[in-house]
């Protein structure tokens, strides 16, 4: 008998039974499944990811991509997080694995605010009036066409961890960066590094008339070009928020991540990455007070995992990433059952030439040194 109780029909199991079985069902299942599956595959869970969803993850965090490839037993890998991360995990990966994602409407909002056919009008326009010497720079979270256009055109790819490494990276080896596609963590980072607001100008992608919505691009001191785009989640933070924080807790400290907008970061104690806020909780003494800008299913976790300290969201009522959010518990179990009974449900294949090249991109960053993190706090007060 399979694990869903059904004889085994040779065709992969439709998703529309699942969704109306209990949260004790699919629990229950879910570890049978994986159970019986054994290391032939591997869960990965993103931090933003809900508990229920994190309970089944053999690895949690934000560099699952590398961690799953040195998984050599596991010819499967279940991505609990969003599209771009699955594409990276296939390109990463070893020749006998496949990559599969729970439910494919898990995308990035951020990452498809920067599609290739726009990303290559501006660049064909950035290239015109600056000539050679722009180097692009996409952040991890972006689609795979989106590195594969860096990797072949001597870029490169950053993380919210080493992008200050990575900007210095490029800065070394031609006069601008063009940088998408979080306008935030491009500002952030490189005011960090000392580069002016002034130096800086933002590619309005959406602008009937490319060239003079974009005059500014176009000039001949500015250094860093940011794509327009940002992260629904961390755009919804505020240093209005920050004061209000403050006023309620005058010993809040508060720390949040660079895909918020530039005054929220310089209104913060801390700013900086996923792993660096994980940090800097697990590194404070008892008694701290919180008030963290990211994904609340993270602030959530570490305020469990810290029942010491006081900590709490920056925003009250926060939303979750909705598109994580679509990996829910019936997606996993449909997809472990499936795979138990040999049906390979959403696989994500990422076409040769794309993988190709995008891996150039992700190598030129992983043959970086050190993460080169410049966040703000650790930086300026700490
Ligand atoms: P990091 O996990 O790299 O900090 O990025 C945050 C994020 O938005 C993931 O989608
Ligand atoms: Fe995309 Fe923001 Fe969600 Fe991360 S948190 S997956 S950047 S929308």
């Amino acid at each position: 008998m399979s694990t869903l109780d059904l004889p085994a029909t040779g065709d992969p199991r439709p998703f529309a039974g699942y969704a109306a079985l209990t949260a004790q069902a699919i629990r229950e299942r879910t570890w049978a499944a994986k159970r019986a599956l054994g290391d032939r595959v591997v869960i990965l869970g993103h931090h933003y990811q809900r508990e229920s969803i994190i309970e089944f993850a053999d690895f949690r965090g934000v560099k699952l991509s590398q961690l799953a490839a040195g998984q050599e037993r596991a010819e499967t890998i279940v991505f609990c997080g969003v599209h771009f991360m699955a594409e990276s995990a296939d390109i990463l990966r070893r020749p006998h694995q496949t990559v599969v994602l729970p439910d494919l409407k898990a995308g990035c909002s951020m990452a498809d605010m920067a599609v290739i056919e726009d990303v290559e009008e501006a660049w064909d326009r950035l290239t015109a009036a600056h000539g050679d010497g722009i180097v692009p720079v996409t952040y991890m979270n972006s689609t795979a066409a989106l590195k594969a256009f860096c990797g072949a055109r001597g870029g490169v790819v950053c993380t919210s961890s080493n992008a200050a490494a990575v900007l210095a990276w490029a800065w070394a080896r031609g006069t601008r960066v063009f940088f998408f596609p979080d306008q935030h963590l491009g500002r952030n980072t490189a005011y960090a590094m000392g580069v002016p607001l002034a130096h800086m100008a933002e590619w309005d992608f959406r602008a009937e008339d490319l060239n003079a919505a974009n005059a500014a691009c176009l000039r001949d001191e500015t250094r860093i070009i940011l794509w327009r785009g940002f992260c629904s989640v961390h755009t919804k933070f505020t240093a209005q928020q920050i004061r209000e924080a403050r006023a309620a807790d005058p010993k809040v400290r508060v720390l949040v991540h660079p895909e918020c907008p530039f005054e929220v970061v310089q209104a913060a104690d801390l700013a900086g990455s996923t792993e660096f806020i994980i940090d800097q909780v697990r590194r404070a003494e008892a008694g701290s007070s919180w008030a963290i800008g990211t994904e609340i299913h993270l602030v959530h976790r570490l305020s469990l995992e810290h029942p010491d300290q006081h900590i709490r969201s920056l925003q009250k009522n926060v939303c979750p990433c909705a598109t994580m959010n679509r990996i829910d518990p019936a997606h996993l179990l449909w997809t472990l059952e499936n795979l138990a009974e040999g049906h390979t449900v959403n696989p994500i294949r990422v076409p040769e030439p794309v993988k190709r090249d995008a891996r150039t991109a992700l190598d030129r960053m992983l043959a970086l040194k050190g993460t080169g993190e410049i966040a703000r706090g650790a930086m300026a007060k700490d």
